[in-house]
């Protein structure tokens, strides 16, 4: 039976694809109310915290960003392609084998050696702001940071930095709703990382290094592990997945503090918060909205059929802010939640948390440290404000810490 055949579950209905929808809203927090999710026009919205932990593991469902292109008019063409071979979006044993791959190069004894790099990176940064007393974060922060991080990971030269940056968010586009009209913008940028990375494993190979890229390159070729087709995908998500994803939540914290600037004071006095701060601006404000599924066949939960095929979104926030599952939702980094899904869940989980936790805890208390009274010095410019969000721009002001 059709969700649509179903008047008796009452709950609300949400224009996901509206480009004006806030996904972060009291209009989607009311619909919470009402019911565990509510109807879209694709699908169904998750937006409990108990619903959405059980159905990001639910044997009936599976990774639903695929259909993410269609859904907006494009059925073909190298972005298509290059989507529906992401480890995104793949399912079973080439997922399986793909993440055991990758996986070692993110754990956290990988980036024990990486952290003093990103706490030398973050410093460097806010020293070439801070004197002035203003900034534009995204561009003299938050982006630098997140793409020279991802260039320290892969072993690629810092100083590359802004090429590979502007290709990458120009493929973020391909997350909005104005996928189909920023097409040829987003396929350009696409050619673009997949020469870099073509490059990249040609290089490795000439001259292995003790990098990540070298390992993937020489796994790929020693034992067939990886074909270079997935190696030139795979290098090209992490690139795209590591670099627009921190770099916009990084500027959704600094958002998350200047609403709570007494949070921002408590982070300065007591660094050692920081793990919990990035959880609590992930668990209440989020870069990544939204993470779709699909149904493989029919099923029914709480009540509720679900038809084979249908998208079902899970609304990370709304989710992390329900009052169902924890008694006081407001952000707080002295309190311990729940897990967020910040990252995900079940077999997606992100793979690079790890790394992003531990650059975002080392930026967010050293930026604390150094800068107070920081407010917005102009309009903050935006992504649409759901899928995968953030500011474009934000220009601050700030004082120095004496
Ligand atoms: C998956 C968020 C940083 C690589 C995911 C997912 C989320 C997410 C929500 C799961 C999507 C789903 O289940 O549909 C974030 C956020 C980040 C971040 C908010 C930063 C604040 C990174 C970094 C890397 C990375 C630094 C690597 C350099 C990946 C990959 C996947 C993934 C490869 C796919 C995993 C799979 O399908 O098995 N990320 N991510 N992410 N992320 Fe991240």
């Amino acid at each position: 039976m059709n969700i649509a055949a179903q008047p008796q579950l009452d709950s609300d209905y949400l224009d996901v694809s509206d480009p004006s929808f806030v996904i972060h809203s009291q209009e989607v927090h009311d619909a919470r109310e009402r019911n565990w999710f509510a109807r879209t026009n694709y699908g169904l919205a998750i937006l409990r915290y108990e619903e959405m932990k059980q159905l990001l593991r639910h044997p009936k469902l599976r990774q639903g960003s695929a259909a993410w292109p269609r859904h907006n008019g494009v059925t073909e063409g190298p972005f298509s392609d290059w989507w529906n071979h992401v480890l995104l979006n793949l399912e079973g044993s080439d997922h399986a084998r793909l993440r055991r791959l990758v996986n070692p190069a993110f754990s956290p004894k990988m980036l024990e050696k990486m952290n003093p790099r990103f706490q030398a990176l973050a410093e460097e940064l806010i020293d070439a702001m801070s004197a002035r007393g203003h900034c534009e974060f995204m561009s003299e922060f938050a982006e630098p940071y997140a793409a020279r991080v991802i260039c320290i990971m892969l072993g690629l030269p810092e100083t590359e930095w802004k090429k590979i940056a502007g290709w990458s968010s120009t493929l973020g586009l391909a997350l909005g709703v104005t996928l189909k009209q920023d097409l040829p913008r987003i396929e350009k940028a696409l050619e673009g990382l997949y020469q870099y990375a073509d490059q990249l494993i040609d290089d490795r190979l000439r001259d292995p290094g003790e990098d990540f890229v070298t390992r993937l390159v020489l796994a790929q070729r020693d034992d067939d592990a990886m074909s270079r087709d997935e190696l030139r995908v795979m290098l090209v998500l992490l690139i795209f997945g590591g670099m627009d994803t921190t770099r916009n939540q990084l500027g959704l914290a600094m958002e998350s503090f200047m609403q709570h600037p007494e949070q921002w004071e408590l982070l300065a006095e007591r660094p050692e918060l920081s793990g919990n701060a990035v959880a609590e601006v992930m668990r209440t404000n989020p870069t990544v909205t939204w993470v779709t599924r699909e149904a493989v066949e029919d099923f029914e939960y709480q009540g509720l059929s679900i038809a084979k095929g249908t998208t079902v979104h899970l609304f990370s926030q709304a989710a992390g802010t329900d009052p169902r599952a924890m008694p006081s939702p407001e952000f707080n980094i002295a309190e311990e939640h729940p897990p967020h899904f910040g990252f995900g869940g079940g077999a997606h989980h992100c793979l690079g948390h790890f790394i992003a936790k531990s650059d975002m805890s080392i930026a967010l208390p050293l930026l604390a440290k150094r800068l107070c009274q920081v407010r917005l010095d102009g309009d903050a410019t935006w992504l649409p404000r759901s899928g995968n969000t953030g500011p474009v721009t934000m220009p601050l002001a700030f004082r120095v810490r004496a």
